[in-house]
């Protein structure tokens, strides 16, 4: 009787094995793969340090007299920090009943009359409107203006002449003190 050739004893189980760890090989290779390939996406979205670092920026007031304004940086954005004198407040609460743009009342964009606290970038084309600094023009109506294209802001940030559709924007933020804030 002629001997059949047979397998050594064991061979099936270990060429199964053999698949089996071939294609757990591949699938892992496959998942490192992926995640290898998605991390920078994913590393992309984390904040970096220094972002993290500005999402939040506190303002000591104190030192800021009457009639002054400093910029601050937020975000990557500037911020106009205005102490108002009293002829400014009671402009902007008079032209509250003004021709508006974009309607809004003083009271509606500051927590405390003396400061008006608004994001720097003008509305229409992104420009930083002048009015910061002593002898910068203010516009016609004693807030900032915009010399890109003549974009005119009130004494409450509010966009009263020109190309620009919006008020300044109104920053989050919070009174910590009496003399100190947050924004962000
Ligand atoms: S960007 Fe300010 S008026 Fe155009």
């Amino acid at each position: 009787m002629a001997e059949t050739a047979s397998a050594p004893e064991g061979a099936p189980e270990s060429e199964e094995t053999r698949r089996d760890f071939l294609l757990i090989s591949t699938v892992a290779v496959g998942a490192v793969g992926t995640a290898l390939a998605a991390w920078p996406f994913i590393d992309n979205m984390n904040p970096s340090k220094d972002v993290l670092a500005l999402a939040s920026t506190e303002i000591n007031l104190a030192p800021i007299e009457e009639g002054q304004s400093i910029t601050v940086v937020w975000r990557g954005k500037p911020v106009f920090v205005r102490r108002r004198t009293a002829k400014e407040i009671a402009t902007a609460k008079t032209d509250d009943g003004a021709t508006l743009k974009d309607r809004a009342t003083d009271a509606s964009r500051v927590q405390k009359a003396e400061w008006l606290v608004l994001v720097g970038i003008c509305t229409h084309l992104g420009c930083i409107p002048l009015g910061q600094k002593a002898g910068d023009p203010r516009g016609e109506f004693g807030g900032w203006f915009c010399p890109c294209h003549g974009s005119h802001y009130d004494s409450s940030g509010r966009i009263r002449k020109g190309p620009a559709p919006k008020n300044l924007e109104v920053p989050p933020y919070k009174f910590l003190t009496d003399t100190s804030i947050r924004i962000g």
